[in-house]
């Protein structure tokens, strides 16, 4: 069997659900989701209920974290109007992934919708930290602007527009310091693919920002020079909320995104080298997170199989890619010396998983 060995893979942007939702993710569930999919290191977003925006909320998930966490983590702060005092709590803010702007409105109440909140953030926030935007199109633009007007380095969430690959392209050219991020639904798939992905339940489509059109799909992959980071966005809600009344938005990833790109390596539309540098060398630098030690992949290259949502550890029960044909089965996940997930089977016990902002 020819098998290869990859580095264990860093998912900058992941939904975990805890505290509050745990009933479509929790810290165990999600972890061996990522393990599932060759991912060791994951950041996990604030948009939580009650959201991550301050030390109490933050111990909120850490301890769960602790607990029950199998791979390697850290967990983002949420921005929010009333706590852009950083300066004032002292090692808070290096606790934390970074700091997380919702500056479109999405899934949860973490928003900065008014822009007078933008600037005290970027003002108190520490310059070693990295800040993620979640802002599409024109508050792109905005938030880009804001982050040059501070001179410090922005990254931006989930790109999905032609129109945002090149004006980060243009930005980056000027010398603005801006770094992004694209999902993997965003290059595979484009609005055409709703009706397949609905399967007559229109809020399975539903994710922000919303699938795109061919062109601005083709334009991800055209541009892929400007992209840093491969993040999965795993936004895990059930079926039955999905097919409800108020579909939340949101696509689960962790389990899918490697064997995507690893499939798109086998077509020639990427290198392994583009694959490793966006999904372990990039992130690390833009995150400043540690290399993990004896941790690596082992993947047989020539093994296809089909995506099912029914093989997955992650709690959500469905995946907008189910059926799909792969080629690039993940064996085997060593982390930090141990055997951590070996033929469908996660082995390493929850609470296993470190965090990497721990001050130890
Ligand atoms: O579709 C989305 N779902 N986009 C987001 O920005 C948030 C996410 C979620 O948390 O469900
Ligand atoms: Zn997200």
């Amino acid at each position: 069997m020819p098998m290869i060995k990859l580095p264990g893979i860093i998912d900058p942007h992941v939904h975990l659900r805890e505290p509050g939702q745990t009933h479509k993710e929790d810290w165990g569930s999600g972890t061996m989701s990522a393990l599932a999919g060759g991912i060791t290191l994951v950041l996990a977003m604030p948009n939580t209920k009650p959201p991550i925006f301050d030390a109490a909320t933050l111990d909120l998930a850490l301890s769960a974290a602790r607990s029950k966490a199998r791979c390697d983590y850290a967990q983002f702060l949420g921005a929010g109007p009333g706590n852009a005092d950083w300066n004032l709590h002292i090692g808070l803010p290096q606790r934390s992934a970074g700091l997380k702007m919702y500056l479109d409105s999405t899934f949860g109440e973490l928003r900065l919708d008014d822009m007078s909140l933008w600037r005290p953030h970027f003002e108190h926030w520490p310059l070693s930290l990295p800040i993620v935007a979640h802002s599409e199109s024109r508050s792109m633009a905005a938030a880009i602007l804001v982050a040059a007007i501070h001179n410090r380095p922005v990254h931006i969430a989930h790109i999905s527009l032609k129109e945002e690959v090149l004006l980060i392209k243009a930005a980056r050219e000027r010398g603005i310091k801006v770094t992004c991020e694209v999902a993997p639904h965003h290059l595979f798939l484009s609005n055409d693919d709703i009706p397949t992905i609905n399967q007559g339940h229109p809020g399975r489509g539903e994710v922000r920002p919303r699938l795109a059109s061919k062109e601005d799909v083709e334009a991800l992959w055209e541009n892929l020079d400007v992209i840093d980071c491969f993040a999965s966005d795993h936004a895990p809600h059930t079926l039955a909320e999905k097919d409800g009344d108020n579909p939340p938005p949101g696509f689960p990833g962790l389990e899918t995104m490697l064997s995507l790109l690893l499939t798109a390596v086998d077509d020639g539309r990427l290198t392994m080298d583009d694959l490793l540098s966006r999904m372990v060398i990039n992130p690390r630098r833009i995150f400043n997170l540690p290399e993990q030690p004896e941790t690596w992949l082992e993947v047989d290259e020539n093994a296809s199989y089909e995506i099912r949502a029914s093989e997955m550890h992650s709690r959500c029960g469905w995946t907008p890619f189910e059926g799909w044909k792969v080629k690039g089965r993940l064996r085997k996940v060593v982390l930090r010396g141990k055997t951590a997930f070996e033929d469908g089977k996660v082995l390493v016990e929850a609470g296993y998983g470190k965090n990497v902002r721990a001050r130890d």
